[in-house]
């Protein structure tokens, strides 16, 4: 199995305070910055633009995983590339091209990602497989931080792992992740794991909320 990674989400962080935020937690060991970018349209929430991810990227060197929950989101991937990201996801269920957004995020020099919700079926991925660099998996419907782990994703984790025998491709674990999750998570596949509340929400510092999340899922 590949390293896990850890990716505090800044939806959770304070939004006055981006760059201290941001700071502190690629200090306190984050192998990634994960943003969400919502659009008020595929999600019910609105949250960043471009113009924030290429604010973040002066606060950090760390890869900046881009989370588009935005419906359509062909015509932004440039802007977002441009300013910074190193990874942008594209909804599998966000539009009718998924191969041409991927084809245009590699194309673009990033990695890229397809995101998929609790509710779609893994056979939205299958003529994919060769076009993506990881797969988002959803633990919680898009739009919001801080809602509970939806425990009936893990086999789903597993078939997405078991679908991807022989390539490394890196799964990504978004919503609900806590020390309490992670363990499950890494065990059904998952490498890479988001966490927005267990790591911004209240309680002891910084780096023990991200290696606490390591440590479960190691
Ligand atoms: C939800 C976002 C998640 C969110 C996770 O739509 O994609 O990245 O920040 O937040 P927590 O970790 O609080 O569930
Ligand atoms: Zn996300």
């Amino acid at each position: 199995m590949p390293d896990i990674l850890i990716a505090p989400s800044i939806l959770a962080a304070d939004f006055a305070r981006f760059g201290d935020e941001v700071r502190a937690v690629d200090q306190a060991g984050a192998d990634w910055i994960h943003i969400d970018v919502m659009d008020g349209h595929f999600v019910p929430n609105i949250t960043f633009g471009p113009e924030v991810v290429r604010a973040v990227r002066r606060h950090t060197s760390k890869p900046l995983d881009v989370h588009l929950m935005i419906m359509p989101a062909d015509p932004y991937l440039e802007a977002f590339a441009e300013a910074g990201a190193d990874a942008i996801s594209v909804h599998v269920e966000a539009g009718p091209h998924l191969h041409r957004s991927l084809q245009t995020i590699r194309k673009l020099g990033k990695r890229a990602g397809a995101a998929i919700n609790p509710a779609t079926p893994i056979e939205h991925l299958v003529n994919i497989l060769d076009d993506v660099d990881e797969i988002l998996v959803m633990t919680v419907n898009p739009g919001f931080g801080g809602q509970s782990f939806i425990q009936s994703q893990l086999p789903k984790i597993a078939q997405i792992r078991a679908m991807l025998a022989g390539r490394t491709v890196d799964i990504v674990i978004d919503g609900g992740v806590t020390p309490e999750t992670a363990g499950a998570c890494a065990a059904a596949g998952g490498n890479v794991l988001v966490a927005g509340s267990a790591v911004f929400g209240g309680g002891t510092g910084y780096a023990d909320k991200i290696a606490a999340i390591r440590n479960a899922a190691e």
